[in-house]
């Protein structure tokens, strides 16, 4: 068995992320980044949440990248480095790898131990690509190390997840995917803009798949930082923000609790909220300024058939 190049963890120590917890949990408008719905569980359930027929994101992205296929590998050209970003199972970059036809792959993810296994597999399978991975948390920074080549660097951000961010962190991130692509591009997915209801389905479904995903964030939190959160007595909620075009996902308390944990605590009233995701909708020309702005020169963009989602190759 080939056993991939593992560059490294530079993972936050698990002091700061602890205290990153803290700090949104005292704050007075209290908030848990999204990052922590991604624990094993956590992982699984955003899986599920992709097979349901509401959460239309998923299956946008699938009919654009089955119908536009040719053109995007034409656009993008064969061969260079791929580089994942949040490469999770590594299927979708997968996919791409027979018509892309990369020399190296590069699978970056904030959590390596899912990742590790995943690479493991995938390096047996394609022994012509060089397949290494990394931990980074890189909503904060990313840095591509030096010996990944800089011949053509192709960035893969697929699945919206660019929507957790502000569009001023979505600027710096683009920025410096900009500087690190050195002749290659980003090929990544934005969910746009749409109908309230549809969104509200999405993102809380009937099944309750969506509430168990964010109510699991505080299980997440609970084996991270040694704290008490009870989940019978938190429910989930979405807001359709129209001012700000994103979905926010909140956890809200069912009656007054203190939560405790090694060192403080936090008093929650009856209806408090505590804030774990936003994601951003788009409109075209709001994304194109964004890559614009970014220094991308040149964007393709492609959507589905309903105008739901768009896949961008920016250069
Ligand atoms: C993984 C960030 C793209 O925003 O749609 C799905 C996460 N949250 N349902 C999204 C999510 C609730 C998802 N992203």
């Amino acid at each position: 068995m080939t056993i991939p190049n593992i560059l490294g963890d530079t993972l936050t120590s698990h002091f700061d992320l602890i205290r990153e917890i803290e700090i949104g949990l005292l704050d007075k408008s209290p908030s848990i980044s999204p990052k922590f719905l991604y624990d094993p569980l956590g992982s699984h359930l955003f899986t599920a949440i992709t097979l349901l027929p509401e959460y239309y994101p998923t299956k946008s992205e699938k009919e654009i990248f089955l119908q536009y296929k040719n053109e995007i590998i034409r656009t993008i050209g064969v061969g260079g480095t791929l580089i994942d970003l949040g490469a999770g199972n590594c299927q979708k970059a997968e996919s791409f790898f027979n018509s892309l036809k990369p020399s190296s792959y590069l699978a970056i993810d904030f959590s390596i131990e899912y990742l590790k296994e995943a690479v493991t597999k995938l390096s047996g399978k394609y022994p012509h690509i060089n397949v290494q991975c990394m931990g980074m948390d890189f909503s904060k920074k990313i840095l591509i190390p030096e010996s990944i080549s800089e011949n053509k660097r192709v960035f893969f951000y697929p699945g919206s997840s660019i929507g957790n961010f502000l569009t001023s962190e979505a600027l710096h991130l683009l920025r410096q995917i900009k500087d690190q692509a050195k002749g290659g591009g980003l090929l990544f997915g934005v969910d746009l803009m749409k109908e309230e209801s549809i969104l509200k389905l999405a993102y809380d479904d009937p099944l309750k798949i969506t509430a168990a995903f964010n109510l699991n964030i505080l299980n997440s939190v609970n084996s991270l930082l040694g704290s008490d959160f009870n989940i019978d007595q938190f429910d989930h909620k979405v807001i359709i923000n129209h001012n700000e075009n994103r979905v926010e996902l909140f956890i809200e308390t069912l009656e007054q609790v203190t939560i405790s944990w090694p060192g403080n605590s936090r008093v929650l009233k009856k209806g408090e909220l505590i804030h774990t995701e936003n994601s951003h909708k788009y409109t075209l020309k709001g994304i194109s300024e964004l890559l614009k702005d970014a220094g991308f020169l040149k964007t393709q963009i492609w959507t589905d058939s309903k105008d739901y989602f768009a896949v961008i190759y920016a250069q």
